[in-house]
């Protein structure tokens, strides 16, 4: 149900939301006021995938719209609705059949053998369907056969014969001067000859009520660029669909001829009615039906935004509220597929680092609705920016802070609010809201950035306030105690809005929270500031991500830097000048952009010791506000370890971090060298505290 829907049925007095919070409570948002009551619904939510094709194993493609749909399903279980999310398997048709018998079994045994590979993938993903549909179900063919045997009944499907071509890995029909060089427009591929004796359906009878619909229901088709393109098709006209084969037998047969089965696509978009009780569950068709959200990619779009409600018109069936296509994850700026030999196997990413970061990166790197690329580099810089440095970085620094200052116990606020407090609870609040309209919206990606920015604000908090400046004093302990609860409040509220998107990783956190009511059973509602209890005893634990590395760094390479680090992988390359537009400027100049890129800061030495054969360097644990960071550098010729604690030097603290002889680097110190070959390191005195800014 959209906001705007929402509040128009709210003013006429609908009742089908029920504020969770008392009246009042709330904040202004885009110049509204804003109760949180407001977005708390009661009623339902229909989302479904499309049923996948178990002709081959399912990539990391298909995994795109499961997890977006599980994310959304998950969102507004969340919210306080009555949630229905539908997956399954497509497992009729010619090109299936075809598979079966080149590897001599039945149809049957070959696509048991797939959908349990389907299963066993969304339990990897955390997948939480609700029902899974398989198109061989006695219930699904109930369901097409009675749609089929109304449809035929009312006269909108009639007998004839098919002459034409058709092309068997789609499933779809085309006329001759849809081809694109003789072949299959999808796909490219050949496109056969079929001559056969079948039943029609009477599309065009309905095209200019579909065309009416799509018009009085702008959220119907979504994103809107799909809409035109769907408009277009349809004014461009439609023609009967031929909805039987009969050169095979491999679906589901016609009521009422036998010989003939029913055309895969019309028996697969019969599947979100079958599943929501049709035709004899009538109360279970009542509360389900029609579905809320379609999620489906943009070549499907045509069954499902003109033959699936067509055949819904014919039936005198509610239409999907929306149907939205999404683009393409693609691999080198190219489709997957098995045979360009591109595709990336789920199962071996999910084995390697958990399925959160994969679930992280398809919702938050692809503009949902536009084509995206997939990469192994962009999965591991995501992960390593996103997940482990802002997400598991605020938790383990605040966490080892608080373990420090109040042995993990949460503290009382009692301290007077400052503005920057303010900020940070508003800005809380503001995400809060704002990731409520972004996912009515289906803005995914814009919704995750949303909830990252408020965990970047946090991090921005710890630096501002400085908490181990403030344990100095006595005078300062009750703004300490404030800081700290506002610092681990923000993040219970953080864990709740990314539960959706990534469900494990914020059950890790909420554990080291420390909070004792389990996270599954949080709502919306909870999301109120304030609701961390003072007292609550915290369970700091393992860091949530380990840093990634992208390739294996060759290790046994020369150190050619006091700070041990290799080459900026990311570097323009001399011939990547011109592009940059540089080509007229000074050698070796850089802008005061290209300076203001490094973080540079006080860091306090607190240990330092050899690395195993590695003569010439030292890992030192620095102290860079708050924060303990493992920096490997080569002075081992320089400096005894000893004469290196409690130093203050300038460390570069947004650097890549790699893996040195096996030790992590996570920033690099800064020496002058002289022509004699003697290195000094950058130092600073006591007086300027560590995690102070050097520009
Ligand atoms: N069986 C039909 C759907 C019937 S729905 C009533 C089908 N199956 S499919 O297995 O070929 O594709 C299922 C979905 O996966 C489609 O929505 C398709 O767009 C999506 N994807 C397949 N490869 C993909 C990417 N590389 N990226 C994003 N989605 C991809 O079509």
């Amino acid at each position: 149900m959209s906001l705007t829907a929402v509040k128009r049925q709210r003013s006429l007095g609908g009742t089908a939301r029920k504020p969770l919070v008392p009246k009042g409570w709330g904040l202004f948002l885009f110049g509204r006021f804003i109760r949180r009551g407001d977005y708390i619904m009661e009623g339902k939510f229909y989302v479904t995938t499309p049923i996948y094709y178990p002709s081959s194993r399912l990539h990391i493609g298909h995994a795109y719209t499961t997890t977006v749909a599980d994310a959304l399903a998950r969102w507004h279980r969340f919210l306080g609705k009555d949630v229905f999310f539908l997956t399954g398997s497509d497992e009729h048709g010619q090109k299936i059949q075809r598979t079966a018998a080149e590897r001599g079994i039945t149809p049957k045994e070959y696509v048991d053998d797939v959908v349990e590979s389907f299963k066993e993938l969304w339990q990897a993903l955390n997948i939480q369907y609700d029902d899974f549909i398989r198109t061989t179900d006695a219930r699904h063919h109930r369901a097409v056969q009675e749609v089929f045997r109304r449809i035929y009944n009312n006269g909108d499907i009639y007998k004839s014969k098919y002459e034409g071509l058709y092309c068997v890995p789609c499933e779809t029909f085309w006329l001759e001067t849809k081809l694109q060089d003789g072949n299959c427009p999808d796909c490219g591929r050949p496109v056969e000859l079929v001559e056969e004796e079948s039943y029609f359906f009477r599309m065009s009878k309905y095209a200019d009520r579909l065309l009416q619909h799509i018009e009085e229901h702008p959220e119907f088709i979504q994103p809107e660029t799909r809409r035109s393109e769907m408009v277009n098709f349809i004014k461009g006209g439609l023609d009967d669909l031929c909805v039987t084969r009969s050169t095979f037998d491999w679906g589901v047969p016609v009521p009422i001829d036998e010989g003939h089965v029913i055309y895969v696509w019309f028996d697969a978009v019969t599947n979100y009615l079958t599943a929501a009780g049709f035709p004899d569950e009538r109360a279970k068709l009542k509360q389900w039906w029609p579905a809320d959200v379609h999620l489906v990619g943009k070549e499907i779009m045509r069954f499902h935004t003109i033959i699936w409600p067509i055949i819904l018109m014919a039936l005198g069936e509610e239409l999907p509220k929306t149907v939205f296509g999404h683009g393409w994850l693609l691999f080198d700026s190219d489709k997957m597929s098995k045979s360009k030999g591109n595709v990336i196997d789920p199962h071996e990413l999910i084995g390697e680092m958990g399925e959160d970061p994969i679930r992280y990166f398809l919702l938050r790197e692809v503009s949902f609705g536009q084509d995206g690329n997939f990469s192994r580099r962009a999965l591991i810089e995501r992960t390593n920016a996103d997940l482990a440095n802002d997400l598991g970085n605020l938790l383990h620094r605040t966490l080892s802070m608080l373990g420090k200052y109040y042995q993990g116990v949460i503290p009382e606020p009692t301290g007077t609010l400052e503005s920057v407090d303010l900020e940070l609870q508003q800005l809380a609040e503001t995400t809060c809201h704002r990731t409520v309209e972004l996912l009515d919206r289906l803005k995914i990606n814009e919704a995750t950035a949303g909830i990252w920015r408020l965990v970047a604000r946090a991090n921005k908090y710890v630096d501002e306030c400085a908490p181990w400046t403030l344990a100095k004093g006595d005078e300062t302990k009750e703004r300490l105690a404030t800081v700290m609860y506002n610092l681990m409040e923000v993040q219970r509220i953080t864990t709740l809005l990314i539960k959706s998107l990534i469900p494990r990783t914020s059950e890790r956190i909420w554990q080291q929270l420390g909070i004792d009511v389990p996270i599954a059973g949080m709502t919306f509602h909870d999301t109120a500031w304030g609701g961390l209890k003072p007292g609550t005893q915290t369970q700091k634990g393992e860091p949530l991500f380990p840093r990634m590395e992208l390739e294996e760094p060759d290790e046994t390479a020369e150190v050619s830097s006091p700070a041990g680090t290799k080459p900026d992988e990311n570097a323009v390359k001399p011939d990547e000048k011109a592009d940059a537009g540089t080509e007229d400027r000074l050698d070796g100049v850089v802008g005061i952009e290209d300076f203001a890129k490094l973080e540079l800061v006080i860091a306090e030495i607190k240990a330092a010791g050899s690395v195993k054969n590695a003569d010439k360097l030292l890992k030192i644990q620095v102290d860079v506000g708050g924060e303990e960071r493992q920096i490997v550098a080569g002075i081992a010729e320089h400096y005894q370890p000893e004469d290196l604690i409690g130093r203050r030097i300038v460390v570069v603290k947004n650097l890549k971090p790699v893996k040195l002889r096996g030790e992590w680097s996570e920033g690099m110190l800064l020496a002058a060298t002289s022509t004699d070959g003697s290195l000094e390191l950058v130092s600073v005195s006591d007086s300027i505290a560590p995690g102070s800014p050097v520009k």
